[in-house]
């Protein structure tokens, strides 16, 4: 399959077979840069498609894959050597290209908006959470610490260039991740995609693969409601992510893991508060094939988190409205999310009832 779509005014998604060559990539932009920058995850050098066609790029930077790579205070040692590397240049003449996961291109997609107010930019996802969620709707992200994504742009790549080969040996940890967000978009949006979730035995990668670009629409679909994050649409992207974000944080886990286990969190919430009136088959859709655990099992096999240590990641996370109240994506059924404003009180009420944490 391969296929290009235009799916807003900005962005073109592309599907190729193999790593695009510098006309290609020429070709996807609209025009020829004299200069192509890869910022590209060190990882990829043992794999020999990509170790070949990096070859060819004199203007090349690895970085280490992760959240240290977003790291704030590194960035200007991160400038510095890039700057090195690309030598003198305009914003017109040169095109920053990104390979990696989403750690990648956050980190990449925030130096490609401020090299010059903003450059050229392509990312090419090498993980399926990247090619799924975030190398899609612009938003690009570095840490302060601990907590995550607090420094950002919205810079949405000229081109999004989707590379089967390069997912060749992918991890299965990375396969339930990208599962995690698969699963978020269809309980989203519903319909064909549910569907075609519902009928997935197991989330491999092929059945991965052949949802992509349903799901792709799918965010695409959000994100033009809500370009910049100023109406609230694109807050319903946050469906697992309140709880989501704290458990990727405390217990180290791959982002998509931490997201389908705070879908099961939404959906139980909403259950239990009368919203959604049946979520079983949901649920056993997150912890059948799509292999995420119920909270009571999840910490027998970790441990719980303390109440106070939740409080203090939720409170430094960005959803908060105030200090006392976050705004949290229920469900009313698949296909059918809402925002309501709770507060942190009854969130961590919550947590501990469904066992998450304790007092
Ligand atoms: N900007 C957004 O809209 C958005 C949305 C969701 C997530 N994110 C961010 O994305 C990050 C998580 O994404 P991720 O899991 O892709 O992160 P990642 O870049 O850290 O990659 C995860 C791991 O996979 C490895 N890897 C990458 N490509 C591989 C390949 N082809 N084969 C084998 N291993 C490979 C990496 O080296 C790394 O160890 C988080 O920082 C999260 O905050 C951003
Ligand atoms: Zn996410």
């Amino acid at each position: 399959m391969e296929s290009t779509f235009q799916w807003n005014a900005k962005t073109k998604v592309e599907f190729l077979k193999k790593l695009p060559s510098r006309e290609r990539m020429a070709e996807s932009l609209g025009f020829k840069p004299e200069k192509f920058v890869v910022i590209y995850d060190k990882r990829l050098a043992k794999h020999e498609g990509f170790a070949k066609w990096i070859g060819d790029f004199t203007m090349a930077y690895p970085v280490g894959a992760g959240e240290r790579l977003k790291e704030v205070v590194d960035l200007p040692s991160h400038l510095k050597k890039l700057m090195k590397i690309m030598g003198p240049f305009s914003s017109k003449s040169l095109a920053l290209v990104s390979v990696g996961g989403g750690s990648v291109g956050d980190f990449a997609g925030f130096v490609a908006s401020v090299l010059k107010r903003g450059v050229p930019f392509i990312q090419i996802p090498s993980t399926l959470l990247a090619a799924m969620d975030s190398a899609h709707g612009g938003k690009t992200a570095l840490n302060m610490g601990e907590v995550k994504n607090q420094i950002g742009t919205f810079y949405p790549a000229d081109s999004v260039m989707i590379v089967k080969s390069l997912f060749e040996g992918l991890p299965a940890l990375q396969l339930q991740s990208a599962g995690g967000e698969l699963a978020k978009m269809a309980l989203l949006e519903g319909g064909t995609l549910y569907d075609k979730f519902k009928a997935a035995l197991r989330l491999d990668f092929e059945t991965i693969w052949n949802l992509l670009p349903e799901a792709i629409e799918a965010k695409y679909k959000v994100v033009e409601r809500d370009p910049f994050e100023k109406n609230g649409e694109r807050q319903m992207l946050n469906l697992g992510h309140s709880l989501g974000h704290a458990l990727e944080s405390y217990y180290g886990l791959a982002h998509g893991v931490a997201v389908g286990q705070g879908l099961i969190f939404a959906a139980q919430w909403s259950a239990h508060q009368g919203y959604w009136r049946d979520p079983r088959e949901a649920l056993e859709l997150l912890q059948g094939s799509a292999g995420f655990l119920p909270a009571k099992e999840f910490v027998k096999k970790h441990r719980a988190m303390s109440r106070s240590k939740l409080s203090r990641y939720i409170s430094e996370d960005k959803k908060l409205t105030d200090t006392r109240h976050l705004t949290f994506v229920f469900l009313e059924g698949v296909g059918k999310p809402f925002r309501k404003v709770v507060t942190l009180e009854s969130f961590l009420t919550e947590t501990q009832r469904q066992g998450w944490t304790y007092v």
